[in-house]
């Protein structure tokens, strides 16, 4: 691990990946300063309770960030005027909140403009305003839509989506106050996560986990012949706080391990060590495919290989291990 900036503004914080990059912060700098914000709409003070003690700060009464210490304001980056004044003090913004996934954005276009694009604007408007060194999105692989893998940084981005569109558009904004404004931006294009904390999370591992846990059946939706590139919340988390030092003008990089996995070979993984924890194992059906789900996906991971030094850690066998046995005890 890099040497910490010491205080951080985490939007989206009380969120599956947001409780995983303040774990594994606290774990290697215990006396940073983080500030989250987080609207509730989908993570929880509960959840963010799991990993850290915190104070609950109201928006008008914030001072300057406690050192060392976290704490969590309840607000909602579409509030221009709330995220000036949640990132007054802070070094590095790293910027999770969002409108998550493809199918809420095909539900409601507008919104998810709204939360992902007028969102990471107001974000990097309160960095500018404020100072911030750097500023880091989670993005996805979205963006790029259909591509013959391996998916990597110059492929040109066709997205098929409202979300694939909002956050390009995220991306390009970084790219934007980097270059009109010295900003350091990174852009992290994360493939499908997975591990402890995702109890809500609707991607295919979480909701195997939940399926098995209250016996429902596992349904392999065209046959799960589909390939993904899952990576580990923890070795992701790694590599957002390392991207948060890059002080190169504008970064992307894909975060993903490389390696391509079908659905039926994660099944097939995740099967014994299911019947170990729980003395039986879910039935598997096959189900129609499902319509826009991207037949094949994994990423070249050399470039941030490269610039970052970042190579994830973890087979995907032992972080299936770590997310049953999280499943098991909190889920
Ligand atoms: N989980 C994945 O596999 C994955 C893959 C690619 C990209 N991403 C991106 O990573 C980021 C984090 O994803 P996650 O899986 O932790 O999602 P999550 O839904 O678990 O967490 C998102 C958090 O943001 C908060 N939030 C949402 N809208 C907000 C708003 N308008 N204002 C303030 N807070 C708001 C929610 O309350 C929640 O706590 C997102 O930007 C997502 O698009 C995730």
């Amino acid at each position: 691990m890099v040497e910490s900036h010491k205080k951080y503004l985490i939007t989206g914080g009380c969120g599956f990946i947001g409780v995983t990059v303040i774990h594994q912060l606290l774990k290697n700098f215990p006396d940073v300063s983080i500030r989250i914000m987080d609207n509730l709409s989908g993570g929880t003070a509960e959840d963010l309770k799991a990993v850290t003690d915190f104070a609950l700060v109201k928006l008008d009464e914030i001072g300057p960030m406690k050192h060392p210490g976290v704490e969590l304001v309840v607000a909602d980056i579409c509030d221009a005027n709330a995220a000036k004044v949640v990132a007054q003090g802070a070094e590095v913004i790293i910027h999770l909140a969002a409108n998550t996934g493809v199918q809420p954005s095909i539900n409601d276009p507008v919104a998810d403009m709204r939360a992902n694009v007028e969102g990471t604007v107001n974000m990097l408007e309160a960095a500018r305003e404020c100072r911030v060194r750097s500023f880091v999105l989670a993005s996805s692989g979205a963006p790029i839509g259909e591509a013959t893998p391996p998916l990597n940084e110059k492929a040109v981005c066709r997205p098929i989506s409202p979300y694939g569109a909002s956050k390009l558009a995220g991306e390009a904004y970084l790219s934007a106050y980097s270059g009109s404004f010295g900003l350091n931006t990174v852009a992290l294009r994360f493939s499908n996560v997975y591990g402890p904390f995702s109890r809500r999370k609707g991607s295919v591992v979480a909701k195997f986990l939940r399926q098995a846990l209250a016996g429902e059946p596992w349904i392999l939706n065209g046959g799960g012949e589909q390939t993904r590139d899952f990576i580990y919340s923890e070795d992701l988390a790694h590599a957002v706080i390392k991207a948060a030092y890059l002080t190169s003008g504008a970064e992307l990089f894909q975060i993903a391990t490389g390696v391509e996995t079908s659905v039926l070979e994660m099944a097939n993984m995740l099967s014994p060590f299911i019947e170990a924890q729980m003395g039986n194992c879910p039935k598997i059906e096959i189900g129609p495919p499902l319509i826009g789900d991207v037949a094949r996906n994994f990423a070249d991971i050399s470039h941030v290989k490269n610039v970052l030094g970042w190579t994830p850690q973890t087979s995907l066998k032992s972080g299936l291990i770590k997310t049953i046995e999280w499943f098991v005890e909190y889920a």
